[in-house]
Order: C-alpha cells, then structure tokens, then sequence
C-alpha cells in the first residue's frame, strides 16, 4: 500500500472551521454526488447502512431556521428576540448543512452502540470529504438534535436520532489551531 503524503499532512493539520465562516460556494451536482459518495464509504459492520442523511441547502435553510424559530417559541414562551433570531440562522450562512441521522437497525449480531459509532464516521467522512473536494466544513449538534420534536420537523422518523449537522461551504477566515491533545495523556500500553 504507497504512502498517501497529502493524506497525512491533511490528517496532521486539518481544522474546522466554524459555521460562520462557510460561505458560498457549496459542492453540487456531481461534485455533491461525491461528497455524499465518500461520507457514506465507512466502517459499516454488517453492511445495515444504519444512518440517513437530510441536506438543507437554498431557501430550505431558511424555511428550516423559521420553523426552529416556531418551535423554541413555543416551547420558551419567555424567548427573546435575540435568541430567536440565533434561531432563524442556525442554518446559516453555510450554503449547504447536512444532517446525519442514526438509523438503527435490529440485528442479532451489531448492537445499536456499534451502529450509532457508524453514523458518527459518515459525519467525520463528510467534513474529510468536504476538505478533499477544497471546501471546509464544521460539525455541530445544538438542542434541535436532541429535542425530538425539532428532530422530527428537521427530518427524523420515529427510533431515528441525530449525530449531527455538518455545516458546508467556502471558508472566509484562516482558523488559528487550537490545543490537541497530550498523547501521553491518553495513551498508554496495556500490559498483562
Ligand atoms: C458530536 C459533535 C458535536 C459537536 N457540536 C458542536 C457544536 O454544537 N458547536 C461547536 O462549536 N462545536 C461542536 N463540535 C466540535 C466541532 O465539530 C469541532 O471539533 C471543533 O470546532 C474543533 O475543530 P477541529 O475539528 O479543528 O478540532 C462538535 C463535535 C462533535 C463530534
């Protein structure tokens, strides 16, 4: 197997960049097709394809922040206008937001545990494959992907869960590194 230089140095040094700072262009067409192409290609036991992905793109995302904008109203009567107005972009500016959901299936051999690590792969391999095609990208949660009503209106069928919405675009800004970890903090040699 020949060594992957570009790989590496990509693995070594790549960095979110936050959702405020996609801006357009996002992939489409083909170039979306292989996106969606490479996210899917993970560690999958038993080949069940246990997740499903919801894209928000154009005016969706907009249509999207209202509707969350609705539901945080209704659920806090007391919310301010700041807070709601957080709400109506939390599907902006990024011109493209994926949602990964987990899609468990019933199997007698994979457990559900084993699925919904599957699902988190097919995040971490869309924000790769965004970078491979010369995008940037961010994966976040935020309340709506745990609170299953705002899950359903996003997309979610019944016994699905969000892992995430990974936020697409055209980076704006040079994101400075933050600190990764102390290897001799978290690794260490298993010995009998
Ligand atoms: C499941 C999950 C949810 C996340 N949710 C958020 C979030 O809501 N807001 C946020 O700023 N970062 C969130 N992050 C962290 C970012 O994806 C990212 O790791 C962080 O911005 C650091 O960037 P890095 O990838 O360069 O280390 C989340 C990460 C994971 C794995």
């Amino acid at each position: 197997m020949p060594a992957i230089p570009a790989l590496r140095d990509y693995l070594l040094t790549r960095r979110s960049v936050g959702q405020a700072f996609l801006a357009e262009p996002a992939p489409s067409g083909e170039e979306l097709e292989t996106l969606l192409t490479i996210a899917t290609r993970v560690p999958d036991h038993g080949k069940l394809a246990p997740w499903r992905l919801v894209l928000y793109s154009g005016e969706a995302r907009v249509a999207a922040g209202e509707a969350l904008a609705a539901l945080a109203q209704k659920k806090r009567p007391d919310i301010d206008a700041a807070s709601l107005e957080a709400e109506r972009r939390q599907f902006l500016p990024a011109p493209l937001v994926v949602g990964i959901l987990s899609a468990p299936r019933a199997h007698p051999k994979v457990p559900e545990f084993e699925q919904l690590i599957s699902a988190g792969n097919v995040a971490f391999n869309l924000v790769h494959g965004a970078y491979a095609l010369g995008y940037a990208a961010q994966w976040v949660t935020r309340w709506y992907a745990f609170d299953a009503d705002a899950a359903a209106l996003l997309g979610a069928r019944p016994d699905e869960k969000f892992v995430g919405f990974v936020h697409i675009g055209t980076p704006t800004a040079v994101i400075e590194d933050r600190p990764r970890p102390d290897l001799s903090q978290i690794v260490s040699v298993w010995q009998p």
